[in-house]
């Protein structure tokens, strides 16, 4: 059965991560840093200033290889959500060549770009770049290996992600399909921060994803072909009966998510079968935002908490909006509370919260 009550189109929702992997060495050391005192304000915080320094437990992390699985992050000591793993500038960015439909990338072309940033940088990026994981693939036989690296670690960022840049020590965090970390991009300050969004025990692996998770066990394992492995994460790791299910609850997620995406805006329906189906819209929200948590997939949570919002401002019902609007602004100033994002769920969790009190005053006075 299926969990929403209307699919409409596909739009791509979530930008495509091209993304990480690696099994390197000698790590510099990282930092936790407090969650910021005072939330609500719009200044970029003196936490995630341009001169980012370590205030917090220098050793969070550690690379080191784990009996049997080989090289990973691991946490050295508890880390719970908001904190900071680690805040990196590019060693390499570059804005890749038209991509043509047919051919795809010139790859060549891509190539001389590399090698010319590459040829520019200290001998100690140099050497970091060098280092990182490359998967050949028979088409990369002729190429630079620059390329390989390049596709195996690079990340997507700008402003509208048309870039591609490599992060060198992020790039050594391995991935899951249930992530316990997401990132973030400041062009602003010309880093990357990956932060972690569950509690991490002392000793646990640190994760994160390298293609897009509402897809199906089948289809995750196939983007992640590129990256040279094949998935063996807690989700991949179960039967088959108990993966089904996990693609089952993806599946229902990525549907949810389109088909809520043309009823998000704020104006209340005027007619009986319009406030009939935002009625249950908003009960199907509250289904959308339990069923990304129970898959355990906290990249989601926030977007899932704000059509959770929005639902119940649709129907006027001020108390729930609040709170799911609320809990998404928490999700998103976690990670940066300038970001577009952050702004409009603080904007919303305001308007909410005064609605709330007319809403209260009116019945309190017998008007309703
Ligand atoms: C960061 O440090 C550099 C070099 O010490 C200094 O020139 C710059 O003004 C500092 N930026 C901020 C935002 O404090
Ligand atoms: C991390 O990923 C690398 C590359 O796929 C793999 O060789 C290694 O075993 C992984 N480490 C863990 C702890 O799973
Ligand atoms: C790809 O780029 C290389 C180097 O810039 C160029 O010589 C070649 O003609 C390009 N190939 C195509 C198909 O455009
Ligand atoms: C990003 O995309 C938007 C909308 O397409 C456009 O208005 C904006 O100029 C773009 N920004 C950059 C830096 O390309
Ligand atoms: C973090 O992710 C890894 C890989 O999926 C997993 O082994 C670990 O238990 C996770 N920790 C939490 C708290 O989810
Ligand atoms: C409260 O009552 C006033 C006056 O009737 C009305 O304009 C307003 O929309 C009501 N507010 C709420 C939140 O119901
Ligand atoms: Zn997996």
């Amino acid at each position: 059965m299926n969990h929403f009550f209307f699919v409409v189109f596909f739009v791509t929702m979530f930008p495509l991560q091209v993304s990480v992997l690696s099994i390197l060495l000698g790590l510099s050391t990282a930092c936790i840093l407090p969650l910021p005192s005072s939330k609500h304000t719009f200044d970029v915080p003196a936490w995630l200033s341009a001169n980012f320094s370590c205030t917090g437990s220098p050793h969070a992390w550690e690379v080191r290889s784990s009996p049997g699985k080989g090289m990973g992050v691991f946490a050295t000591r508890t880390l719970g959500p908001g904190d900071f793993i680690l805040q990196e500038p590019p060693a390499l960015r570059m804005t890749p060549p038209r991509f043509d439909e047919t051919v795809g990338y010139n790859l060549t072309h891509i190539g001389h770009l590399l090698r010319s940033l590459f040829e520019a940088l200290p001998a100690g990026d140099q050497a970091a770049v060098m280092g990182l994981h490359a998967h050949r693939m028979p088409i990369d036989e002729r190429l630079d290996v620059l390329v390989s690296i390049f596709r195996t670690n690079a990340y997507l960022i700008g402003p509208n992600n048309t870039d591609m840049a490599l992060f060198p020590k992020g790039a050594r965090i391995n991935h899951s399909c249930r992530p316990n970390t997401s990132h973030f991009w400041s062009e602003k300050l010309n880093k990357r921060t990956v932060y972690v969004t569950k509690r991490i025990e002392p000793g646990e692996e640190i994760t994160a994803t390298y293609v897009h998770l509402l897809q199906s066990h089948d289809d995750r394992q196939k983007d992640l072909e590129q990256y040279g492995f094949t998935c063996s994460c807690e989700v991949c790791a179960q039967e088959r009966a108990i993966q089904e299910a996990s693609d089952k609850r993806r599946d229902d997620i990525r549907k949810a998510f389109i088909a809520f995406a043309s009823q998000l805006s704020l104006t209340v329906p005027k007619t009986a079968s319009g406030r009939k189906k935002a009625q249950k819209n908003a009960h199907a929200s509250v289904q959308l935002a339990n069923l990304v948590e129970e898959e355990g997939l906290a990249d989601f949570f926030p977007q899932a908490y704000r059509i959770a919002a929005i639902s119940h401002a649709r129907i006027e019902d001020w108390k729930p909006a609040t709170i799911w609007a609320h809990k998404s602004y928490e999700l998103w100033s976690m990670s940066d509370a300038t970001s577009p994002a952050s702004r409009e769920m603080y904007a919303l969790t305001s308007q909410f919260i005064s609605n709330w009190n007319d809403d209260l005053r009116n019945k309190s006075m017998g008007r309703v």
